[in-house]
């Protein structure tokens, strides 16, 4: 094993034990937590963890768009790490993992899972419900993208943005592609499946999430496990003799 993984765990025990998580979350030999996502009307991230992982040059030698998801929901840890890696807050003034112009933040990560919608807090470091039920036919408009247990939808809110107006919403598709580029490496980090998109129903997401003026749905992304991975747990075991 190697020895970041020790490090992983030391990390998750001791970020458990500070925020009060019972032995369920990471066992006693410390074993990374599996505590699987129970959708409410605030699901509690766990704290992120913030190390180990794949080396940088090995995760972009593996950054790849996947389109062939399982429909396996991620466990609260890697929802957790996913969305902190994306655009959570990696320093004391509120700055973020993601880079945005003139630092000003103007994006809204909504999160569809298979039973509701959330919005992305990350200075409460949880997500709030704000749809209840299956949303994910508004996932996109591939087929694939529908099935997928966890969908990014990124929101600008462009009244919020330090930028002039002719470069606002240019900027603020700049600062977006780098959270999906944080989410690609993440993914590749952690042997996830992921595609990041343009083609949406965007009139029928803006509806659904109840946009206002100067909020505009930009892409969206999702994110799982690999398809094959699906039917390698599903395949019996076979003994070698
Ligand atoms: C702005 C943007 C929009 C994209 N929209 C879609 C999309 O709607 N559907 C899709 O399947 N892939 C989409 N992609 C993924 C690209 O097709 C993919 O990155 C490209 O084929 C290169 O493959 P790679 O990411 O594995 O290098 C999009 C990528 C970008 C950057």
């Amino acid at each position: 094993m190697r020895s970041s993984l020790t490090r992983r765990h030391f990390t998750t025990l001791t970020a458990a034990a500070v925020c009060g998580i019972s032995g369920t979350a990471v066992s006693a030999q410390g074993m990374r937590s599996s505590m699987p996502v129970q959708e409410s009307a605030r699901i509690s991230l766990l704290p992120p963890r913030m190390e180990g992982g794949m080396p940088l040059f090995e995760a972009l030698k593996d950054r790849k768009t996947t389109r062939a998801f399982s429909t396996r929901m991620p466990d609260l840890q890697t929802l957790s790490d996913l969305l902190w890696c994306a655009d959570g807050i990696n320093r004391d003034d509120g700055r973020r993992t993601a880079p945005s112009a003139l630092n000003s933040q103007t994006i809204a990560l909504y999160v569809i899972l298979p039973n509701g919608v959330y919005l992305y807090d990350p200075a409460e470091n949880a997500l709030d419900r704000v749809l209840e039920g299956n949303f994910q036919k508004l996932a996109g408009t591939q087929d694939y993208a529908q099935k997928v247990p966890v969908t990014l939808v990124y929101v600008s809110d462009l009244n919020r943005s330090n930028c002039s107006p002719e470069t606002r919403e240019p900027y603020a598709r700049v600062d977006c592609g780098f959270i999906g580029q944080n989410v690609y490496l993440f993914a590749a980090s952690e042997g996830l499946a992921t595609v990041f998109r343009g083609s949406l129903d965007f009139a029928g997401l803006a509806k659904m999430l109840k946009l206002k003026e100067g909020q505009i749905v930009l892409y969206a992304q999702s994110v799982g496990y690999p398809e094959e991975d699906e039917k390698r747990m599903a395949s019996p075991i076979r003994l070698v003799k």
